[in-house]
């Protein structure tokens, strides 16, 4: 395969990134500006504000990006950027910019699907690392602020090179995992983004010191999902309706549900009156350390956080085991923000080794938002030739096929 220097660029959510990376194979730079000074504030991103910061940094991240790895914007054989899904207008300062750098360099564009891009942030870092024969059926779990999926990805050589697919076979019916750290960590006066804090607390906490019920977790399977009934329309015959659905069964995720219970725990315990002197006390430090949040949590709250994550963790990860047998899937991969979560990572190491399957993570920092996994997605589809049309534009509820 011809080797190719391509300029990724991200800019679907809160970061603003952009990287070069070598054939999908080796990083030579990557940048990325956290908005969340910004955001923290309103415990959560708000849309305006994230189009605004895209706007202010992008030309010199990128700028940046193309420095740190040593290559002038002449050099740079192709521009991929992240098309969807995400906050619409976030996403159209990324594709405005990259369309005008593309036309001014004459350059060919990418358009990639930013589930993807965490998937292929995985292949990337394997392949840096001289792994390049992963065994198939794979099955991925896309797990981050925005997103809670599970892809069956296969990949199919042709004389146009490589070409991934994807069938999605469970996402969640509400909040995403992420979304629920982050909204957990609101009620509780931790901060904005949740994840990383809770992560870190929870360590401290008795993961047993709270009880949540099996059906504050619901997450029935959805035979009756619209996709599959859509799908069972289509043909013909009741044979071929029971072969789609024996074909795979659906692994929902539900995690709204959770984050009602912590809300509930906080009502009952009375937990209100703490959170408020945490609030202030926390708000009186511009960037708190793990010794800050200790300081200004009682152990209950540290109970409470700690039983949630393992909640969320073990059906995250026995889901997602269930799913990797129903399918016989030979890998698993984890990725996307919550990735980066250290009792997500030793469960699923743990768990998936009594089943005898690989199971492979991102680095930390490419587990949350980046461009190097933009650029390396787009390298199978710079080989094929499969190039944007000038016309296209953001699509911020893209589906991954
Ligand atoms: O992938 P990402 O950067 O953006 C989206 O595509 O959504 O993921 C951000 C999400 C946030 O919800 C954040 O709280 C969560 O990932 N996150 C974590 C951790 N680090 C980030 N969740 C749990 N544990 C972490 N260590
Ligand atoms: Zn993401």
């Amino acid at each position: 395969m011809p080797d190719a220097f391509i300029l990724g660029i991200e800019s679907s959510c809160d970061e603003t990134a952009a990287a070069v990376v070598r054939s999908g194979e080796q990083i030579l730079s990557s940048v990325v500006a956290s908005q969340i000074a910004i955001h923290q504030p309103y415990g959560g991103v708000v849309p305006e504000l994230a189009s605004r910061e895209h706007l202010r940094a992008i030309v010199p991240v990128v700028r940046r990006a193309l420095a740190d790895a040593g290559r002038p914007y002449e050099s740079i054989d192709a521009l991929a950027v992240t098309q969807g899904p995400g906050l619409i207008g976030a996403l159209l300062v990324g594709i405005g910019y990259a369309k005008a750098l593309a036309f001014a360099l004459e350059k060919p564009l990418i358009a990639v699907n930013h589930l993807e891009g965490h998937i292929h942030a995985v292949l990337l870092e394997e392949r840096q690392k001289g792994n390049s024969d992963l065994r198939f059926p794979l099955l991925a779990l896309v797990v981050s602020g925005g997103h809670t999926h599970l892809y069956l990805a296969e990949l199919c050589h042709s004389d146009r090179g490589e070409s991934w697919s994807y069938e999605n076979i469970g996402h969640t019916r509400d909040d995403a995992a992420g979304e629920a750290f982050d909204k957990v960590a609101r009620v509780l006066a931790l901060g904005y983004p949740g994840g990383p804090v809770i992560d870190r607390l929870a360590a401290h906490g008795d993961p047993r010191g709270v009880k949540f019920l099996p059906t504050q977790i619901k997450h029935p399977d959805r035979r009756t999902h619209s996709a599959l009934q859509k799908k069972q329309k289509d043909v013909a015959s009741a044979s071929q309706i029971e072969k789609i659905e024996s074909v795979h069964p659906r692994f929902d995720f539900s995690y709204s549900g959770i984050k009602t219970a912590v809300l509930r725990y906080v009502e009952t315990h009375n937990l209100k009156e703490s959170i408020e002197v945490r609030r202030k006390a926390l708000g009186a430090i511009s960037k708190p350390k793990l010794e800050d949040y200790l300081v200004n949590c009682d152990q209950q709250t540290l109970d409470l956080v700690a039983s949630f994550q393992r909640a969320l963790v073990e059906d995250l990860v026995g889901k997602t085991l269930a799913a990797a047998r129903a399918c016989d899937v030979a890998t698993l991969f984890v990725t996307g923000g919550v990735a980066a979560n250290n009792e997500l990572r030793q469960t699923f190491e743990r768990e998936a080794a009594k089943q005898g399957l690989p199971v492979f993570f991102p680095s930390r920092p490419l587990s949350t938002d980046n461009a190097a996994m933009i650029a390396a997605a787009a390298y199978p589809k710079f080989v094929a030739g499969d190039f944007a049309a000038m016309d296209f534009s953001a699509e911020a509820g893209m589906i991954l096929r």
